[in-house]
């Protein structure tokens, strides 16, 4: 008989985190899913939470051994926009942390682990608009240095240990649960609470920076959907492009106006503008389609008036 799935995320406590346990949750069962962050936990818990440093490989192995885990989702990380501002530590936390989860799972036979990669690992000499699966791949920042090392370890870990490990290289995520935790892309969730709270926002990209982006459960219905492709279907081991939206600030913020239309927005370019200039516009999935049927529910309209909806409840 197989063994009942036991399922560890790391890094719980973040912007995908939070939504993917409980997606995991509503899969399973509560007591299958055990999440964990380095900071205690936030919110209700409707299932079982610790506290797990991804640096510290001793207590990685003790929790995977503890639970008898089977899949990792291993989301901890320091964003584009942080990463900056420590370089060594983003590197450190992004790649050591990886390879303990990778060299434990293969140690403990874990069955699955899933690891996300991010638009940053492309840079200005990738293709700008539809950027393919193989493009060049030059980031600038840490953050993207680090994503793009991290994939080529994972498919050395499939390659060469034989290590279940899938992947997709996520664009800038949109939600309304959690909160961004740094990233390049995080104005296009700040606006939302900007415009339903003050009526107002100041944008730190310039309004034309368009960028690829996707609306949160599209995001966690591609991950849970490539955890569950059957392993032979899947070419890339490295990572998937995934692909949804692309738009700039003042198109995102049109659409707003469309609903609120006394929100006004301004602009004052920081030093994300540099990182954002050196991502795609606009992302090729055309991998991700056809080896595990990708296809996303949202577009901008539905994405903004669901964001809306659910920022005004919250009140
Ligand atoms: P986040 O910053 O919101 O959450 C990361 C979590 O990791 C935080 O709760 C933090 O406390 C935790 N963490 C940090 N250091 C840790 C450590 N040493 N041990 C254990 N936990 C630690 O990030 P997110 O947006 O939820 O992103 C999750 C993953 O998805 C990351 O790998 C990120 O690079 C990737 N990603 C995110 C986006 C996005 O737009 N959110 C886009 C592309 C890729
Ligand atoms: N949203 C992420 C960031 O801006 C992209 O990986 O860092």
């Amino acid at each position: 008989m197989e063994p009942r799935e036991m399922i560890l995320v790391l890094g719980a406590n973040g912007q995908i985190g939070t939504e993917l346990v409980t997606a995991l949750r509503a899969k399973y069962s509560s007591d299958q899913v055990i999440a964990s962050d380095i900071r205690p936990a936030i919110g209700s818990q409707d299932g079982p939470f610790e506290i797990l440093d991804i640096m510290d490989a001793v207590a990685v192995e003790n929790s995977l051994k503890k639970h008898q885990i089977t899949q990792i989702y291993h989301l901890a990380a320091i964003l584009s926009a942080t990463g900056e501002k420590n370089p060594r530590m983003a590197w450190q936390v992004n790649m050591d942390g990886l390879l303990n989860i990778l060299e434990a799972s293969v140690k403990l036979s874990v069955k699955k682990v899933f690891w996300p990669s991010s638009i940053a690992v492309f840079g200005k000499h990738s293709k700008k608009r539809l950027t393919p699966q193989y493009a060049i791949t030059d980031p600038d920042t840490i953050y993207g240095i680090s994503k793009l090392a991290g994939e080529r370890w994972c498919n050395y870990y499939y390659r060469t240990r034989g290590l279940d490990v899938r992947s997709l290289r996520y664009p800038g995520l949109i939600s309304y649960v959690g909160k961004p935790g740094g990233g390049t892309t995080d104005y296009a969730v700040e606006i939302f609470y900007e415009a339903l709270q003050n009526g107002t926002y100041t944008c730190f990209l310039k309004e034309d920076q368009r960028l690829p982006m996707m609306y949160m459960p599209d995001a966690i219905k591609a991950t849970i959907q490539l955890m569950d492709a059957d392993a032979d279907k899947l070419r890339i081991r490295s990572s998937y492009n995934v692909s949804s939206l692309s738009f700039s600030p003042a198109e995102l913020a049109k659409k707003i106006q469309g609903h609120l239309p006394k929100l006004s927005v301004d602009y004052a370019p920081d030093f994300r503008q540099q990182i954002a200039e050196t991502w795609p516009d606009s992302i090729d999935d055309n991998y991700a389609r056809i080896d595990w049927d990708w296809n996303p529910d949202y577009d901008l309209s539905t994405m903004v008036i669901d964001m809306l909806e659910n920022i005004g409840k919250k009140g």
